[in-house]
């Protein structure tokens, strides 16, 4: 019997079944005979998290409105009309939140700054009331024996800010600067982790190219100019952080995923490499003074209009981690009639992909593994951590515990891949699950659940699931 038709008869049965122990399950499921300890004593286990999707308090205590804000109330962005105005209540919830993240037995939160509570405008005023919320959450983690890791931006620009024309006008680099300052003269003393920017690509992308997210821009002429100006605020931002937190370790995430051609490895493979430049190399290689991947995606020469003398230097910074953060694999197949990349992502289903998550995302546990091979190919690339990693799938509270074996299966099998590249000589210092809450999906809204802990929206209780436990277990 196979590992799937196993899982598929302990799905079947849990139906019925009360709270099976985490222990039996691990027994069940033979083939995971991983230990933590096999990862090192000193790796960081942990979760993340951002701002808008779990914070919620989107307008008390003096906060200003995000691009997320706006976006999301405007008719037809979000499916089911939803969005974070509340989500997980974290402003709120955040003692009992990193209590029971404590009680996973996990050491690392990371988590981001709202721009717009600690700046409501953007620049100028700050908000004291904001400072405040992420001192408490900072203490609460210390407090509890847990590492704060700090993402400086995690999508949600000030709605102020966009006004001006947002990551496209370059006086961003200002702004960010200027926002970078506070947060590392505010929070240096005690958060010694730090990350710039939560993948670039997926901001730039999907909220200044095709405008999927916020703040539902698109084209090239809007594109661009946000790359470079992105670009260049991934570098400063750690320079800042550099001056003021001298003793900080200091990283960057990229969102990333291992490209494979269709069929025809010629005719594909061309389109996949233009796609490989878009998904993985577009941010990390001016960062490692490599210049825009322009030779492999021709459209990127427009970016020289935006570039100022001096400008690439400034792209550089020579960072102490770099921060994968994968889900699945893409299969690329060509297709002419696409503009400028020339061709498609084949989704899953029409590929017959056998497992596929609630965000149509295969399960492709042996991608992570390649994906970090990629990444750590690179010369300056000396330490990762895989700042994120996780699936969505349809959890189901019954007798106040959700099943999710499906989710325990995804993290063991990724794992062991991590694990893998691991003993293969790859520094990787840490992974984080994506993520600790069920919270606000961005344009899916709340229906992917990600989290080890499901949270009821309507009464904000916290149900611990199989998953969460089985990293209890194997955290222990
Ligand atoms: C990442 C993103 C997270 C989260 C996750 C799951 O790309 O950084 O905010 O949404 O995907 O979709």
């Amino acid at each position: 019997m196979d590992r799937r038709e196993l899982l598929r008869l302990i799905l079947m049965s849990s139906a019925a079944a009360t709270v099976m122990p985490t222990k039996a399950f691990g027994n069940v499921l033979k083939y995971n005979s991983m230990s933590k300890l096999d990862f090192g004593p000193d790796f960081k286990w942990g979760v993340a998290t951002a701002s808008y999707q779990i914070e919620g308090a989107h307008s008390i205590d003096g906060k200003g409105a995000s691009i997320w804000d706006t976006f999301t109330h405007e008719k037809g962005k979000i499916k089911n009309g939803h969005n974070g105005d509340v989500s997980c209540d974290f402003y709120h919830n955040y003692l009992e939140d990193i209590a029971i993240l404590k009680s996973l037995n996990m050491k690392v939160f990371r988590f981001s700054a709202s721009w717009s509570r600690v700046l409501p405008n953007g620049t100028g005023t700050v908000n004291q009331k904001g400072i405040d919320f992420y001192h408490k959450i900072i203490d609460a983690c210390l407090e509890n024996g847990i590492e704060p890791w700090m993402t400086i931006y995690h999508w949600d620009l000030p709605q102020a800010l966009q006004d001006k024309g947002g990551w496209v006008n370059r006086d961003v680099i200002q702004w960010f600067s200027e926002y970078a300052e506070l947060l590392t003269k505010n929070f240096g003393s005690k958060v010694k982790n730090w990350m710039v920017l939560n993948e670039p690509m997926s901001f730039t992308a999907l909220g200044y190219l095709i405008g999927y997210h916020a703040p539902g821009k698109r084209g090239f002429k809007n594109f661009l100019p946000a790359v470079h100006h992105t670009a260049y605020c991934q570098a400063e931002g750690a320079r800042i952080i550099r001056k003021n937190v001298p003793d900080a370790q200091i990283g960057t995430t990229f969102s990333c995923s291992h490209v494979e051609p269709w069929k025809d490895e010629k005719r594909d493979g061309k389109a996949m490499e233009r796609w490989d430049v878009l998904l993985n190399r577009l941010f990390i290689e001016p960062a490692l003074g490599m210049g825009y991947p322009v030779e492999s995606l021709p459209v990127l020469k427009g970016i020289k209009k935006y570039v100022q003398k001096g400008d690439m230097e400034k792209l550089k910074f020579d960072f102490d981690f770099i921060g994968v953060q994968n889900y699945t694999r893409e299969v690329i197949k060509k297709n002419g009639l696409i503009p400028f990349i020339k061709g498609m992502e084949v989704s899953p289903k029409d590929r017959d992909a056998k497992e596929i998550t609630e965000m149509n995302w295969e399960v492709y546990p042996e991608g992570i593994y390649k994906i970090i091979k990629q990444f750590a190919a690179y010369k300056g690339v000396n330490k990762i951590y895989i700042t994120e990693n996780g699936a969505a799938f349809p959890d189901v509270v019954a007798n106040n515990a959700v099943k999710d074996f499906q989710r325990v299966d995804y993290y063991q099998r990724y794992l062991e891949q991590v694990l893998r590249a691991k003993n293969e000589g790859i520094n990787i210092a840490g992974y984080f699950s994506w993520t600790l809450l069920d919270n606000f999906e961005w344009s899916e809204g709340f229906k992917p659940r990600f989290g080890l802990v499901h949270v009821d929206f309507e009464t904000q209780k916290r149900t611990i699931k199989e998953s969460g436990l089985w990293f209890r277990e194997f955290l222990k």
